[in-house]
């Protein structure tokens, strides 16, 4: 961290002194967003503040927003709406950061439309946080700290971390592959990787802490750049799984253009890396992948698919599709239902198609009727469910190995955790099961959400 930042962190500390403030922040974006907030809380808890889930109780509130689907930004409006009237009654400061922050429009309409916003940050500028509120508090005046330009990595951040047992690692920001819906490129710069030196100490240092799985992030991880000693993703793959007491490594999202047959090789080589491999597809028609600039067919996709099943031992596939693309007919999106029957994907994240101002596919003239992208939705949906029982089924007599993570939240004699493949599993512990404890469990039942197990 950066030393004045430290300075600032040390004068809040001060102002705030026995007056017991609360902080809350709101994330609403992606694992990316979560990561930030962590260190986001961490800055906060140095200055002095401690953490209140309630958002109308606290002294000091940020938004860490997101913006890469419209709905997004209808939620931050209800909540500014929401926090406004709280603003009125009480000593409250209000901090904005995230993605949505990056966009000038955002920008320009949160300045003019809610003028009771105290702190505006951006993805760039997250580590001045101290500075920025030490500013807010002293001269209460409001402070916009947002900067086009891609910010250096910050090593370092205080960090609070949202579990005992499960940690997530970035090891690179932005993304240079502009795919064109997308608006990440354009709020998170350019592909940024951490040096892998760095990434290690950070997953040594949580494995002495405890953690015994970490999920290593980045827009587009398999793209990471590393350095003479370790050059690449599945290098790094390899040395974050040679660190002991890790007993689980997941990593989100890969590309399938850069899904290379070495990352292949370091996940079928180390066991401990998780057998749920997310495949972002978007969509299974090559005409419409091209106009997404994806940079792979549908005969590519399904071949990778292929060959992770084949190389990898009981790995199961999740991903991403978007349906109502501009330009997408009927029968282009017939091909998306054909890749997700063919490759039997245990977890879809389904997106209706959502027009991001400044990307190339929001200038199209042929955007898709919303009734239509909704009438896709649902059909994608209904097959995806179609095969949920089918596919939990699979798992029955089984015998699974389960990190613990928690009392099952329904019925406390119970615990719950989750498979390799990132299934919940409910079963009644024996005297010697801990939360953050890898036990095996045979599996007894299928429910739609969740597998019923018995340790053995
Ligand atoms: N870098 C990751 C994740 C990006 S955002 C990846 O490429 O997989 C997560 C998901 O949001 C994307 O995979 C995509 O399915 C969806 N998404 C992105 N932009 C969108 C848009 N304009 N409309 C609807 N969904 C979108
Ligand atoms: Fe967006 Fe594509 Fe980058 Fe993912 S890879 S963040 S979808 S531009
Ligand atoms: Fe949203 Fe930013 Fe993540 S736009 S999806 S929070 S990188």
């Amino acid at each position: 961290m950066q030393e004045n930042q430290e300075k600032f962190i040390e004068k809040v500390k001060e102002k705030n002194k026995n007056k017991k403030l609360k902080y809350s922040i709101l994330t609403m974006g992606c694992q990316l967003n979560e990561n930030d907030s962590e260190k986001i809380a961490g800055m906060l808890t140095k200055m002095g503040y401690s953490e209140i889930d309630d958002y109308k109780k606290a002294d000091l509130v940020v938004f860490n927003t997101c913006c890469v689907r419209e709905n997004a930004e209808e939620r931050l409006f209800g909540k500014l709406g929401e926090i406004k009237k709280i603003k009125e009654s009480k000593n409250l400061i209000l901090a904005i950061g995230g993605c949505m922050m990056q966009e000038k429009n955002m920008l320009e309409k949160i300045k003019k439309s809610y003028p009771f916003v105290n702190v505006i940050f951006g993805t760039h500028t997250m580590q001045n946080l101290p500075e920025d509120i030490y500013n807010a508090i002293v001269k209460n005046e409001k402070v916009k700290d947002v900067i086009d330009i891609d910010g250096e990595i910050y090593e370092g951040l205080p960090i609070k971390r949202n579990s005992k047992y499960r940690a997530s690692v970035t090891i690179m920001y932005g993304c240079n592959n502009f795919c064109s819906y997308c608006i990440v490129p354009y709020v998170r710069g350019r592909e940024r990787s951490r040096k892998p030196e760095r990434i290690l100490e950070e997953v040594e240092e949580l494995a002495k802490e405890g953690y015994k799985e970490i999920t290593l992030l980045g827009q587009n991880v398999n793209s990471y750049k590393g350095n003479e000693k370790i050059k690449n993703f599945a290098e790094l793959l390899n040395a974050v799984c040679k660190i002991e007491g890790i007993e689980r490594v997941n990593f989100i999202s890969p590309h399938p253009k850069d899904f290379t047959d070495d990352v292949i090789n370091a996940i079928a080589n180390n066991s401990k890396i998780s057998r749920i491999i997310h495949l972002p597809l978007q969509s299974g028609n090559t005409k419409v992948l091209n106009e997404m600039n994806r940079k792979y067919t549908k005969e590519q996709y399904l071949n990778l698919a292929e060959k992770i099943k084949n190389k990898v031992e009981g790995v199961v596939l999740s991903t991403d599709i978007i349906v109502g693309f501009p330009g997408e007919t009927d029968e282009e999106f017939e091909d998306t239902l054909d890749v997700v029957k063919k490759v039997n994907f245990e977890q879809i994240f389904m997106f209706i198609y959502s027009k991001r101002e400044g990307t190339v596919a929001a200038k199209r003239e042929d955007q898709v009727p919303e009734e239509i992208k909704h009438k896709r939705f649902e059909k994608l949906k209904e097959l995806y469910e179609s095969r949920v029982d089918e596919n939990n089924e699979k798992y029955i007599n089984t015998i699974q190995k389960l990190l613990i993570e928690d009392k099952s939240k329904n019925n406390d004699k119970m615990f719950e955790g989750r498979t390799q493949t990132n299934k919940v599993v409910i079963f009644e512990p024996n005297d010697t099961n801990e939360i953050g404890d890898i036990v095996s469990v045979k599996i007894t039942e299928a429910h739609k959400w969740y597998l019923k197990g018995e340790i053995i």
